[in-house]
């Protein structure tokens, strides 16, 4: 029998060699190679189905339990984004990009749980205690009922877990976590996964919540690519542009709430305040209507968003004009784009299109379609759109208006800020509203006709 060899595999990529390396040559990872013992090693070892292993005891779907508290930390959209609450022996990472607030975030819910009556631990790898102790002073915290540890050693922590029993443990952050069991340095993949395995296990072995921060790379990825995202139960991510105020928690993943969920923030000098009403945020001041501008009537999770969508159209100089796209999908609009040219017959060549969507949150919803069509034909046609109207549908390759979901929400929203004509799709569903017009249409092109006298 030929004897079988040790491989290699990338933990990254799943990639397998006969040799080990630094870098994956499949996908390109660093350190992220580990020796993986072949499956029938050892001389006793059996084929799965030859021995008999024990019956693995089986239950129907049925429960009479009651589903598990949850802790509110008072901070409500912060507490939205978790799905109602923080559930016990739940494990959470919270990711973005260094700098965002993460830490501040962090401290602010844990000083709130707190508060509130949960025993909450706050370990920092990052700072000193010192650190942290002024900025929880400046951020009105300093009396909290917070225990704060500074320790990276993970055993450490553990033991310290084991001893206090909190109910909530936040670890800032698990790249600054070393196991000593594991023979590579803090923050490499396999230190990472080997820290959030362990912190997640104890998590659902002792009832203890964990939340671990975690640093984004420059290609949007949690170190220890994706690997702590598969462990934890939620993953949310903190994100906001540079420059801009105000920041948004998104769930991208949640076991227990719905994802997608999001809640804002806004940086101020003492910290984060939460923004009750994202829509009057968004929406820049309007005081004239301005060509390109057009406010969109979003849906962000569960709640609905207004956004301004903006553009600008000019002559290109390019051979290829440019195609420039923040805070939507730039093949979405290349396909609207082929919409309006192939089937109201308005072409774009020749013509750089900037479209962004102000304040710096992504939208990503098909039912912005109409919206970022009306957008370019407005700066196209140096025509403004009347700064009371929202806009929403979605656009079919063949030009057709496809009602979207959520049009009572929609609308609702709209109104309540003050906005007196909504444009959507012909069969939307909405009940009477009496200071909103209803402009419906069932096709790109008699819309374009009717608000751009064109098509
Ligand atoms: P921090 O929470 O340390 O970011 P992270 O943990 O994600 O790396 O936030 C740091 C930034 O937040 C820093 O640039 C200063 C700013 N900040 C304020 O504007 N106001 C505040 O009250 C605090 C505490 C921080
Ligand atoms: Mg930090």
């Amino acid at each position: 029998m030929a004897k079988s060899q040790t491989s290699y595999v990338c933990q990254t990529c799943g990639a397998s060699s006969t040799k080990w390396s630094g870098r994956c040559d499949a996908c390109g990872a660093w350190n992220s190679i580990v020796e993986e013992a072949p499956l029938s090693a050892g001389p006793g070892a059996k084929a799965l189905g030859a021995a008999r292993g024990r019956t693995v005891p089986l239950t129907d779907l049925a429960t009479n339990e009651a589903p598990p508290p949850r802790a509110a930390s008072g901070i409500a959209e912060f507490d939205r984004v978790l799905g109602g609450g923080l559930v016990p022996a739940s494990a959470i990472l919270v990711g973005g990009d260094p700098g965002i607030g993460k830490s501040t975030l962090l401290l602010q819910a844990a000083a709130s749980f707190a508060r509130n009556g949960l025993k909450t631990l706050y370990i920092s790898g990052e700072e000193a205690s010192a650190q942290v102790r002024m900025r929880a002073q400046r951020l009105g915290l300093a009396d909290a009922p917070v225990s704060l540890g500074t320790e990276t050693n993970l055993r450490d922590i553990l033991t310290t877990l084991d001893a206090e029993r909190p109910a909530l443990a936040i670890i800032d952050s698990i790249q600054t976590m070393w196991a000593d069991n594991v023979d590579s340095a803090p923050g490499s993949v396999s230190q990472v996964r080997a820290a959030a395995h362990e912190l997640v296990s104890f998590a659902k072995k002792r009832g203890v919540a964990v939340i671990l921060v975690g640093h984004v790379t420059k290609e949007g990825q949690i170190a220890g690519p994706r690997v702590v995202e598969h462990m934890v139960d939620t993953v949310l991510y903190f994100e906001g542009e540079r420059g801009h105020q105000f920041r948004i928690l998104r769930a991208v993943k949640n076991r227990f709430g719905p994802a997608d969920e999001i809640g804002v923030f806004e940086m101020t000098g003492g910290g984060l305040a939460e923004v009750g009403n994202p829509s009057a945020l968004f929406l820049s001041d309007r005081e004239e209507p301005a060509p390109g501008a057009v406010v969109f009537a979003g849906i962000e999770g569960t709640r609905p968003v207004l956004v301004e969508f903006q553009c600008l159209v000019a002559p290109s100089p390019l051979s290829q004009p440019r195609r420039s796209v923040l805070g939507w999908d730039g093949g979405r609009l290349a396909m609207i784009l082929a919409v309006l040219e192939a089937r109201c017959g308005i072409p774009f060549a020749g013509l750089d299109v900037y479209l962004n969507v102000a304040g710096g949150i992504r939208v990503s919803e098909p039912a912005a379609d109409l919206a970022v069509a009306t957008a370019l034909l407005s700066a196209r046609e140096d025509i403004s759109v009347p700064r009371d109207t929202v806009v929403f549908g979605e656009i079919s390759l063949s030009g057709a208006l496809r009602p979207v979901g959520q049009t009572e929400n929609r609308l609702k929203e709209a109104q309540k800020l003050g906005f007196t004509t909504a444009i959507t799709p012909s069969r939307s569903k909405a009940g009477d509203k009496p200071d909103l017009a209803l402009k419906h249409y069932s096709d790109l092109a008699g819309f374009v006709g009717d608000i751009f006298g064109a098509g």
